[in-house]
């Protein structure tokens, strides 16, 4: 295995065993030709950076039936416009150009409609860049890369703020696509991008951010020094509630923008905490079985009581958790969820039935499994009636 950024031979600290496809919900006739990898995890201790050592290729996660909607969550419709107003105030200005990688159906531009920025998203999966279009979104149905460039000359050297979230984390060619952010960006231009945390990710033994689609997990240390590798300075982190404890880069050019204590700050907090070598890495593997084993023992005593369990959401997330638990329908009856796209299908490898959200309600189950614990306000607020009647909120991950 080797380093995705580096090419240098890489190691395995742990392995999730077998896994599908995150995203990769299916119908019962597809449960024999199901597409299973070994996903294991490693750490190149020069560039600080967790990584994927195996995972799918790009094309067969990101397809025409990619089942995730960014809109699908009110918190995240708030989140986005806050983040364009910040964008919009901090780094643009009338006649700026904006570029969104893997900007889904478009929850973040939409909020330059009603501005004179001259902004595009790439959007990958087919039937979500046409949702995007179809609403007015200019998308071009395309990862971001090099060889897309030319498509879109007006942008070369002209662009002022090229942003992404929740994206950057998705890219094995990340080399290439700082490249093409070189190649796009003006001279005084930003990149700017927010990923799930590291330090989150450790914090809270948070094992389920670990999925097929997301190759890195990055810290402030792994973001400084991948950009400082292709002539970028890291001048900016700024902490973010989202995904459970995510962070927002800013990236610029070399020497062009002061350096904010931001950025000082969070690298000796994660020197000290031993994120940025592998140590801390053994510590988390530990975790994680330790996490397996009490999920498992809780889940066992609610069935001892007969109780009945359901998911709620059928996260990306929840894929790792259910494989690498071995928890099937013995365990969990259903996984409720909003997206059409989802409901009557079944959970990737376990095969658990995904039904619409409203039968959380009419099939009373005592136990819930929050599978989007990182959206758990916004659930948690809609489903008080689960609590009236003495449903249990359950999760690895406290709630
Ligand atoms: P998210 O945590 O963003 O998923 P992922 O782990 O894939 O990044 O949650 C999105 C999923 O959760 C999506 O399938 C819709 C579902 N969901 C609900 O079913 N109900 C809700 O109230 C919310 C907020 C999400």
């Amino acid at each position: 295995m080797n380093c995705k950024i580096t090419n240098s031979k890489l190691d395995p600290f742990m392995s999730f065993g077998k896994m599908p496809l995150a995203n990769g919900f299916i119908t019962k006739d597809q449960f024999d030709n199901e597409f299973f990898f070994e996903m294991n995890v490693c750490f190149n201790e020069n560039l600080s950076l967790l990584q994927l050592g195996n995972h799918p290729k790009p094309e067969k996660m990101f397809n025409i039936d990619y089942p995730f909607y960014t809109s699908s969550s009110r918190a995240m419709i708030k989140h986005f416009s806050e983040y364009a107003n910040w964008i919009k105030k901090n780094f643009l200005h009338e006649d700026s150009k904006l570029i969104e990688i893997g900007s889904n159906d478009g929850t973040l531009l939409t909020n330059f409609k009603s501005t004179s920025v001259d902004f595009l998203g790439f959007e990958p999966s087919e039937t979500i860049a046409k949702l995007a279009n179809d609403n007015g979104i200019k998308t071009i149905n395309s990862f971001f890369c090099k060889k897309e460039v030319d498509k879109i000359n007006k942008f070369k050297g002209n662009t002022d703020v090229i942003c992404a979230s929740n994206v950057i984390c998705h890219i094995p060619n990340l080399p290439d696509t700082i490249e093409t952010v070189d190649i796009l960006l003006s001279n005084k231009g930003f990149f700017i991008f927010e990923e799930p945390y590291l330090g989150s990710m450790f914090d809270k033994t948070s094992y389920d951010q670990i999925y097929d689609e997301h190759i890195f997990i990055f810290s402030v240390n792994s973001v400084k020094k991948i950009f400082n590798l292709f002539d970028f300075d890291l001048i900016d982190v700024i902490p973010q509630n989202t995904h459970g404890g995510s962070m927002r880069y800013v990236v610029a050019r070399k020497g062009k923008n002061e350096i904010k204590g931001s950025v000082k700050k969070y690298t000796e907090k994660e020197n000290k905490l031993n994120y940025d070598n592998i140590k801390s890495c053994f510590e988390f593997k530990l975790n994680c079985e330790e996490s397996k084993k009490k999920t498992l023992d809780q889940l066992n005593q609610f069935k001892k009581e007969k109780k009945i369990i359901c998911g709620y959401a059928a996260t990306s997330k929840s894929t790792t958790i259910l494989n690498y638990c071995g928890i099937n329908t013995t365990v969990i009856d259903f996984i409720c969820d909003t997206t059409k796209q989802k409901i009557g299908k079944y959970s990737p490898g376990m095969h658990i039935p995904i039904v619409s959200a409203s039968e959380f309600q009419s099939r009373s189950p005592d136990i819930a499994y929050l599978f989007a614990w990182n959206h758990k306000n916004e659930i948690l607020k809609k489903e008080t009636k689960f609590l009236e009647r003495g449903g249990k909120w359950f999760s690895h991950v406290e709630i």
